[in-house]
């Protein structure tokens, strides 16, 4: 073990990991419900990621339109291309409606219609009536939905009496030799000192992994912290094969210009002045679902009829809205494109290209949040201790490719979820085991060793090597080829962090360290997707692979689980994709070719 660190102790009945709109929305809630529940986080809470959702958390309210969560569920389920568990999506569908107007009553600022209802503007995928025409289903605070929500939840939370500590980086999970998750060690940055925070349950809501690709519509801070941790105590990671590229991110900075604005009557064209997403999506056009927008957009830069000097990029035209509109509906993203892209949006095209921006796999879950820790016997078997929720977990509600609005939902929904589960399992105050010896030598020795690290290499170097290696051969479009020269590549890049430099040697706001922690965490996130993705032979919603251009149902229809060994080395299983629904009141949605 590590030695000289001093380490303050904590007792809480649960953990937080996380204060986006998951880990907020499940703070508010288990302390709500009298539990003892400390929130780590390692930004400011409304500095979280959630603030930049845009367009809209879906739920069919029919504000606008007649709308059915049944019809919500038959377009997440279609629009994960049968990868999603139907059990999990109709609990997320089921639950949206109450879910938003338990945000309305929270205080959300949602926009209104003339007779102040809810408002809600068409995404891509939702239809109605089984996938019949687009319907309105986000529901929007103008386009900073995510914003209002994440705000919101913090007030809440304070109200509640929730406990934070803020700027405290998680290292590792603390586990026994049962295997069970006691707790973590997480490193105060503000002072130095090292926590070690027990509990019952260890809620993992650390978000996704953008920033292990070179361009991204993610946070900086968006770098797989929960996944490294789950990773690194042994479990394994499903379906980060599953990469979503959100068809508008501003060409050079990826800032995210949101799909709503599509929504509310914007359209893609390429070179030739041709709205070519009528060719691809005959019905909903510019709102096919993402993967199936994306991969269009690729198509036609590849075959030559990209905008610009180099032909890379595509038109997202909103001009023909009219300024009113744009400022009343899409504020923010008039201004994104003004100070991203130097364009007046009232007037001319925004350019846009297919931008990394979600991650539908992570810590495989069932609907309450408990994480899983599969075995050939039972493939659902909880790992005792730990939950997940939000983007780093995989309910897996999204399964091959997320629905635009369904990630602000999947956060309310299953952050409530997780905080129901947990006052079930836990007892207020009750006394807890003591914990193993060594709980704390997976994480110290981890820290020292980046710490005292004093390679060749910056961190920086061996980050970008990986982003690029991300980005080159874990695309839009895949090959074996391409896959193949990708595992092996980002092994070289994972095996150059033996060579990492560490700079700066201090405890006390020490970014060249945590930076460092962060990489590590986004290498194992980088590593599953390589060869997850290399071993799918099939093409699965964002899973776009060219040499099996078909999706398989016979052999694929499952989830893959990458175990990240002590070894560095990637070990592939599978386990089932549940194909039943969680009450009788719906049924199963059988398997049928997807087309918009
Ligand atoms: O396009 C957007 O506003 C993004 C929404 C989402 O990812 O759900």
């Amino acid at each position: 073990m590590a030695e000289g660190y001093e380490i303050i102790d904590h007792t809480y009945d649960v953990i937080v990991v996380g204060a986006g709109g998951a880990g907020l929305r499940a703070t508010l809630g288990m302390t709500a419900a009298g539990l003892k529940t400390a929130c780590i986080t390692k930004v400011f809470p409304t500095r979280s990621h959630t603030v930049a959702a845009q367009g809209g958390v879906g739920a069919s309210l029919g504000n606008m339109a007649e709308d059915k969560w049944e019809w919500h569920m038959y377009d997440t389920v279609k629009g994960s291309d049968w990868l999603g568990d139907q059990d999990a999506i109709e609990y997320m569908c089921r639950n949206a409606v109450p879910a938003v107007y338990e945000l309305e009553h929270f205080g959300v600022p949602f926009s209104r219609t003339e007779e102040g209802k809810i408002y809600q503007r068409p995404f891509g995928g939702h239809m109605s009536n089984y996938g019949e025409a687009p319907v309105e289903r986000a529901c929007a605070a103008a386009d900073r939905t995510g914003h209002a929500i994440l705000h919101t939840l913090y007030q809440q939370s304070l109200k509640h009496g929730a406990e934070f500590f803020v700027e405290y980086i998680a290292i590792d999970l603390i586990m026994d030799d049962d295997g069970e998750c006691r707790g973590v060690i997480a490193w105060n940055l503000d002072d130095g000192t090292i926590h070690r925070f027990r509990a019952r349950q260890t809620v993992m809501a650390t978000g996704g992994y953008g920033r292990a690709y070179f361009s991204c519509t993610s946070a900086h801070t968006c770098t797989g912290d929960g996944n490294g941790m789950v990773a690194r105590a042994g479990l394994p990671l499903q379906d980060h094969e599953f990469v979503q590229f959100h068809p508008t991110g501003i060409y050079g900075s990826g800032c995210l210009i949101t799909e709503g604005a599509r929504g509310e009557g914007g359209y893609l064209t390429n070179s030739e002045g041709e709205r070519f997403m009528e060719r691809y999506a005959p019905t909903a056009k510019d709102l096919a679902s993402r993967d199936v927008v994306s991969r269009s957009m690729t198509v036609e830069i590849r075959e030559g009829r990209g905008v610009g000097a180099e032909n890379d990029y595509i038109y997202l035209h909103l001009e023909h809205l009219g300024s009113e509109v744009l400022w009343e509906r899409l504020p923010g993203i008039t201004e994104t494109a003004k100070i991203f892209a130097g364009v007046d949006a009232t007037k001319e095209p925004i350019p846009v290209l297919p931008t990394v921006h979600y991650n539908m796999g992570g810590i495989p879950t069932n609907h309450h949040g408990e994480a899983l820790r599969p075995t050939a016997d039972d493939p659902d078997a909880v790992c005792d201790g730990l939950m997940a929720i939000g983007e780093c977990a995989c309910a897996s509600v999204h399964g091959a490719n997320r629905l635009g609005t369904n990630s602000l939902l999947d956060i309310v929904v299953f952050g409530r979820a997780a905080a129901i589960r947990a006052a079930e399992l836990v007892t207020p105050g009750a006394t807890q085991k003591e914990l193993p010896k060594d709980s704390a030598d997976l994480a110290l020795s981890r820290l020292d060793k980046l710490r005292n690290a004093n390679g060749s290499k910056k961190t920086s170097e061996i980050r970008l090597a990986m982003q690029r290696t991300m980005q080159n051969n874990a695309a839009v479009f895949r090959t074996t080829e391409v896959l193949t020269e990708g595992c092996q590549k980002i092994m070289e890049v994972d095996a150059s962090l033996a060579d990492i430099n560490v700079a700066d040697k201090s405890l006390i706001w020490n970014s060249d360290l945590v930076e460092a922690l962060e990489l590590e965490n986004l290498m194992a996130c980088a590593k599953a997707t390589m060869f997850s993705a290399e071993a799918r032979q099939e093409s699965r919603g964002a899973h776009a692979h060219e040499d099996h251009p078909d999706r398989d149902d016979e052999v694929w229809m499952k989830h893959t689980l990458a175990t990240i060994g002590d070894d560095g080395k990637v070990s592939l299983s599978y386990r089932p994709v549940h194909t039943w629904t969680l009450t009788d009141e719906v049924d199963y949605i059988e398997p049928k070719e997807r087309v918009y």
